[in-house]
């Protein structure tokens, strides 16, 4: 069977507004890394979010952008971390590297997120930091989430990188948070030509280290220089945190990525809004099979960057379904997020215990549909009765 529906091998549909945004800042750019660009979408980015200026920075990914933050967070020895075990490995690894020891929070079965109940029980005397992931598009439940985090004195990011745009409270995901960090890869609602990344700092103080850090640790010389080249174009330095100096890095967004994720963001809302009423409608219309069990939100608090869904009747009914799916009608459903404990990378190290029945039983027999901003409506329209005809049979 050829594969009609995919999850990979085409681009978004980018605007020809958009388009001509990159052919204009490849023709006359001033600089293609670190020019205005940069300056315009990390503003621009900061005004959508309804923070400070000057507290959003452009990273060359995601996963960049959790480095940064876990430099930040300045672990010491037998530092934890609290991570959800049912996540993306890029949650979790950045703190490992500088020094935390994760420890697995379970989710929610219906909401496939965290929630405080499922941190605190994770929460030990050593806890430093908590990682909350808006996991597939929706908000966990941040509020609660917060007044946990600051009763007990702990540095909270979220990972927003599936998140833009999404809320609770009226209040964007990824500002409830110390730091949070975004991701604009290929399969990202707003994606910045394949890789690109934003971080948040809420303190000032930290936030004005990320430049430096950001960028191989350079900084203006703290003494005046008649003559501009010497002791020579720019000084190399990174403040103590803690009374250790950071190590820099190279974490720069390039200035066409930077232009045209400034424009994308005028349409991010469209682009959720747009994803959230296709997720409705494909989730209403196998309403009567309820052995697929979707989480349904019809609010800004879930962006359906992606579309998962649990097979309440067990592991074998799911891989039927993906198999029939497969084969039968070219559409490719994928199962993701294997609960990070259960990779041998991280069983290695010496962290493959986890009580979280909910992720296991969830990952399990979950199926993830590919559901693309890029796939059109007779895709969608094709992908729906393939699964009505397949869920029929196997019903
Ligand atoms: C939940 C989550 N965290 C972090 C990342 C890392 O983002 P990037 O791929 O931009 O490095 C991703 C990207 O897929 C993600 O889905």
């Amino acid at each position: 069977m050829n594969i009609k529906v995919n999850f990979s091998g085409r681009s978004i549909r980018y605007t020809e507004e958009e388009i001509a945004v990159v052919v204009e800042t490849m023709r006359n750019a001033e600089t293609l890394t670190q020019g205005r660009h940069r300056d315009e979408f990390e503003r621009k980015f900061a005004e959508y979010q309804n923070v400070p200026a000057g507290s959003c920075f452009t990273t060359m990914n995601g996963c960049a952008a959790l480095e940064i933050s876990a430099q930040l967070c300045r672990f010491k020895p037998n530092d934890e971390i609290v991570v959800p075990a049912h996540t993306f490995t890029a949650s979790c690894y950045p703190y490992l590297k500088k020094g935390a020891r994760p420890v697995w929070a379970d989710v929610d079965m219906r909401t496939r997120v965290v929630t405080a109940e499922t941190v605190e029980k994770a929460l030990t005397p050593r806890t430093r930091a908590v990682i909350v992931v808006h996991l597939y598009g929706y908000v966990a439940d941040m509020p609660e989430i917060t007044s946990l985090c600051r009763k007990r004195g702990l540095i909270l990011i979220e990972d927003a990188a599936q998140a833009i745009g999404a809320e609770v409270d009226g209040k964007k995901a990824g500002t409830f948070g110390d730091m949070s960090i975004f991701s604009f890869h290929s399969h990202k609602n707003l994606t910045t030509l394949g890789e690109g990344g934003m971080l948040y700092v809420r303190d000032p103080a930290l936030a004005a280290i990320v430049p430096a850090l950001r960028h191989n640790g350079h900084c203006a010389y703290a003494f005046a220089r008649p003559d501009y080249w010497k002791p020579a174009m720019g000084n190399v330095d990174m403040p103590m945190l803690n009374h250790e100096p950071l190590m820099p890095n190279n974490f720069c967004l390039g200035e066409v990525e930077c232009a045209l994720g400034a424009k994308m963001l005028e349409r991010i809302d469209r682009i959720n809004d747009e994803k959230r009423a296709r997720a409705l409608h494909f989730i209403d219309a196998l309403a009567g099979f309820p052995e697929l069990e979707f989480h349904r939100v019809a609010d800004r608090r879930h962006n359906y960057h992606l579309l998962a869904a649990r097979m309440t009747t067990g592991p074998q009914m799911r891989d039927d379904f993906i198999r029939a799916m497969s084969d039968e009608k070219g559409v490719k459903c994928v199962v993701q997020y294997i609960p990070l404990n259960r990779y041998d990378f991280y069983r290695r190290l010496g962290f493959g215990e986890a009580d979280c029945p909910n992720g296991d039983a969830f990952f399990d027999s979950m199926v993830s549909f590919p559901f693309q901003h890029w796939l059109s409506e007779t895709e969608l329209e094709y992908m729906l009765a393939s699964a009505r005809d397949v869920l029929a049979r196997l019903s």
